[in-house]
């Protein structure tokens, strides 16, 4: 190919029609925050309502002050989105009144230990770097920064119960060590069982308030989307039908990143095709690639007694209004299934072992409870965002390819 082609075909990529306004694909980001966020007014005014203390020497009066909110609730229902947005606009009037605020936003799954939060905390807002620290001395820089400045940090720990527990009550306690007056205060979010099964006994005392969220319903989830469409594409780029459709999607998990991210690849995939306008074809193909937390490669990672053993999980956690699952009982799943696909059944052991891939790889996930004054902890097992319907489908079309490629 010469040069001049290449330049060329750079310049009609980067130039061309696209279903997207300008600007309008980047709204479509996991990490976009809306002007508007609708039908979760109670859950802001709520989490806004939690600070008024933050605002007290305005009022007359001011008294030290420490907030720890917990925010539960299932994946792609707004938490993370709510969370943010409400955490803006607390620091922007923080600025109004001259309250030196400082927020920062982690997610657990990216930053996993409380030495790494607190040293990028430490980098990002203060300039100082501190490899090598020791969470002590970390912790100790903070608050001698925050007490010099009079300054207050609001840190949102997002899937929290990802951090251990010696991190958890680290971090509530953080403010309460150190130094005299509290200054620091926590929003964690997390899902219900992960809060009830492993944070909250662990911290809630220290805890101001729990928000729940709940599932949006389909009327919600059909405004929702026709509001994030209108931010994302051109006018004639996708008929209200198209949004229907994805409503439809969107609901049928209640979960409302897999309908925005339905939206992406469909207007990416129309990019690529040079058409104009998104069909009803393009959102059928990308709803099968939308459960990003399961890329189809996934699968072929896992060896089949993995396989059997997240089938074991995901058959379980199929069954209506069960989150969770113990070892125990998915052991004696994964027997039956060996028995179903005729394969030997391995050990318990072995078993665990698998489990621990699985959880590792971010299928599955692990709960598990401290029981004072006994050794042994009881894990409970649940499957992260993909839908147990989707996995089990998945999982099985995929062993029936697999096994009879083998014979
Ligand atoms: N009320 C809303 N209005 C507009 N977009 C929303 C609203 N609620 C959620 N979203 C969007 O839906 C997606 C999933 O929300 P998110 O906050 O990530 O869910 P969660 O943290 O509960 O898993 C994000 O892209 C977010 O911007
Ligand atoms: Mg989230």
């Amino acid at each position: 190919m010469n040069d001049k082609k290449s330049v060329d075909i750079i310049q009609e990529a980067l130039f061309s029609s696209s279903v997207f306004k300008e600007g309008g694909e980047r709204t479509l980001n996991q990490s976009y925050i809306p002007e508007y966020l609708n039908f979760r007014e109670d859950h802001i005014r709520r989490i806004s309502q939690n600070f008024r203390e933050l605002f007290a020497s305005e009022r007359g009066g001011y008294s030290g002050f420490s907030i720890n909110l917990a925010i539960t609730g299932s994946a792609g229902i707004g938490k993370t989105v709510t969370s943010r947005y409400t955490v803006d606009r607390i620091q922007s009037t923080a600025e109004k009144y001259h309250l030196k605020l400082y927020t920062e936003y982690k997610n657990c799954w990216t930053t996993r230990t409380k030495t790494s939060i607190l040293r990028s905390i430490l980098r990002d807002q203060f300039g100082v770097a501190s490899r090598g620290f020791s969470d002590e001395e970390s912790t100790d820089i903070l608050i001698r920064r925050l007490n010099s400045e009079q300054a207050y940090l609001l840190l949102i720990l997002d899937e929290a119960s990802v951090l251990n527990q010696k991190d958890i009550r680290g971090f509530v306690h953080l403010s309460e060590e150190f130094g005299m007056e509290h200054r620091i205060s926590l929003i964690m979010i997390s899902r219900p069982t992960e809060w009830k099964v492993a944070l909250s006994s662990m911290v809630s005392q220290r805890i101001s308030d729990v928000i729940h969220f709940q599932p949006y319903n389909y009327e919600e989830t059909r405004k929702i989307l026709g509001y994030r469409s209108e931010l994302a594409f051109k006018s004639y780029a996708l008929s209200e039908d198209i949004v229907d459709m994805v409503a439809e999607i969107s609901d049928q998990t209640k979960n409302l990143r897999h309908g925005i991210e339905t939206l992406y690849r469909a207007g990416r995939a129309a990019d690529q095709m040079r058409i104009d306008e998104i069909t009803p074809e393009l959102i059928r193909r990308a709803k099968n690639d939308v459960y990003p937390e399961m890329r189809a490669d996934i699968l072929e990672e896992l060896n089949p007694h993995e396989l059997f053993a997240t089938l074991s999980v995901a058959r379980r956690l199929h069954h209506k209004g069960i989150t969770a699952t113990t070892i125990e009982h998915s052991f004696k799943n994964y027997r039956i299934i060996c028995e179903e696909w005729n394969a030997t059944p391995n050990g318990e052991a072995a078993f665990r072992n698998y489990l621990s891939t699985l959880e590792a790889i971010g299928i599955l996930g692990k709960v598990t409870k401290g029981v004072k004054g006994r050794k042994g902890v009881r894990a409970r097992l649940t499957i992260h965002d993909v839908p147990a319907a989707i996995l089990i489908e998945r999982i099985e079309v995929f062993l029936a390819k697999q096994l009879k490629n083998e014979t």
